[in-house]
């Protein structure tokens, strides 16, 4: 269609007949959109030939890059062999049997089971039923509520979303559902007291984990429900206190760990986890995104061996699915982006070179006179946008300067996200020197460029 439609029809028919997800819809008409037709390795091409390095990676997914063949031709064979075939019939395929046993093997030992869906929202909701069924089926009913933190997102469905600690996603879900609790992210740039040092803020983050257990009743709680880095709340990096002592409160209360790698999962952070970064022991692991490098919709959960023994132990039904629950096209895109991954060392190469390469990159800016912090982890990276470096003052309006500092950016040709107003980024795990050389020349430009429009609001 792209092909065939000059760009302002796209637009207009965009405009007319395609709602976007989270857009002020009246400003958007407003605005137009960019028409994307390409991608090509990491940049995606516009419909009027721009060339943009998409330092998002899509939207956390593309971590092989765009225009894999490899990718196309399994999807075409799977499509001619078994395009679809459900799951519920007491059936099964190849596919869906090879990616779940492929998973098993590079997920944390404990972990053996997969269940599938098509997005991270699903795979949150299939967590929140399952972590509630295997309460029930140890006999402590009780165990319903599980804690998430402030600025977590967990997805868009009323349950994932209520999970989630965002309120603007709240918003249109009210009355939310009962049954979840939200405690304060390990947000220490922007949330420590004046000369709280990382290592004390982090256990201060961690223990009002243990704080709100007690609230609650560690007889009433299921489950802790967490990012291992926050992602689209900002990118998040916990300090390193923070992780070793959420995971004894963990213990000591015998809740489980839901660890939602949706946007971790699949290399970014130079594991195939980040629960195998930071050293902690998910019960369930949910993901997506990067599963299939954003190929395809696949999502999923990976269940620790206690609760699927519950399952096995009972007869009771878990009733829960959807009908693309394993799709065999999904999967089979799914398993040929990991061999990628594996061929390629690409998680070799995040760890061993390019996590450093980044924050090498964004440590460049940390003395631009509106960069209160840069951070970064494996290759999930950030830039805190301040009116005032010495006071982490923020600018008025939140997010305002975030969608000036991001118009320059792609403008200028490379993108990154602007939250409120920090611009983070997650490039795809192909990125070459070159393409660091280039975000790094388009970073100079988009901050200079915004501290030029707001340099009046900008302390001396
Ligand atoms: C951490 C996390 N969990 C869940 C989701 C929801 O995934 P989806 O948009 O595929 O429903 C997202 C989406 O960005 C996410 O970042």
């Amino acid at each position: 269609m792209s092909n065939r439609l000059q760009t302002a029809q796209i637009r207009d028919l965009d405009s007319r007949h395609h709602l976007h997800p989270f857009s002020n819809h009246k400003s958007l008409r407003a605005s137009g959109t960019r028409v994307i037709v390409k991608g090509e390795g990491p940049y995606i091409f516009d419909s009027e030939g721009k060339r943009i390095l998409d330092g998002m990676a899509g939207l956390w997914t593309t971590n092989v890059g765009y225009g894999r063949k490899e990718l196309a031709d399994v999807a075409y064979a799977q499509m001619m062999e078994l395009p679809f075939y459900n799951t519920f019939f007491k059936t099964t395929h190849p596919p869906v049997v090879e990616l779940s046993r492929k998973i098993a093997e590079i997920a944390p030992a404990n972990l053996n089971q997969v269940f599938f869906g098509s997005s991270g929202s699903e795979s949150n909701d299939t967590a929140i039923r399952l972590i509630r069924h295997y309460w029930v089926l140890k006999g402590e009913p009780k165990r319903r509520i599980i804690i998430s933190r402030k600025t977590a997102y967990h997805g868009s469905t009323i349950a994932a979303g209520s999970m989630g600690g965002m309120s603007h996603v709240h918003q249109h879900s009210y009355p939310v559902y009962e049954g979840f609790r939200h405690v304060m992210d390990p947000y220490w740039y922007g949330e420590s007291f004046d000369g709280e040092t990382p290592e004390a803020f982090g256990l201060r983050a961690a223990r009002a984990l243990e704080d709100e257990i007690l609230r609650c009743g560690p007889g009433n709680v299921a489950a802790f429900a967490a990012e291992p880095v926050q992602g689209a709340g900002g990118v998040k990096i916990p300090p390193a206190s923070y992780w070793p002592e959420v995971q004894k409160i963990i213990d000591k209360y015998g809740i489980l760990f839901l660890a939602d790698e949706v946007i971790t999962g699949f290399g970014r952070l130079g594991t195939w986890f980040a629960s195998q970064y930071y050293g902690v022991r998910p019960n369930i692991i949910t993901f997506a995104k990067a599963a299939t490098s954003g190929y395809l919709p696949l999502s999923g959960i990976i269940i620790d061996d206690k609760i699927v023994d519950a399952l096995m132990n009972h007869d009771d039904d878990f009733n829960h699915g959807y009908t693309y629950s394993g799709h065999p096209v999904a999967c089979a895109v799914g398993l040929k982006n990991i061999e990628i991954m594996e061929d390629e060392n690409l998680l070799e190469g995040v760890k061993n070179e390019k996590a450093a390469r980044l924050a090498a990159m964004l440590d460049k800016f940390k003395d631009h006179p509106i960069v209160g912090e840069v951070r970064s982890v494996g290759l999930l990276g950030a830039i805190e946008l301040v009116a005032d470096k010495k006071t982490r003052r923020r600018f008025a309006d939140p997010g305002r300067v975030g969608l000036i500092c991001r118009d320059h950016f792609f403008r200028e040709g490379y993108i990154m996200r602007a939250v409120f107003d920090t611009m983070v980024t997650a490039p795809p795990l192909i990125w070459k020197e070159e393409q660091f050389k280039e975000a790094e020349g388009v970073i100079a430009k988009a901050l200079d460029m915004t501290y030029r429009d707001v340099k009046g609001e900008v302390a001396a």
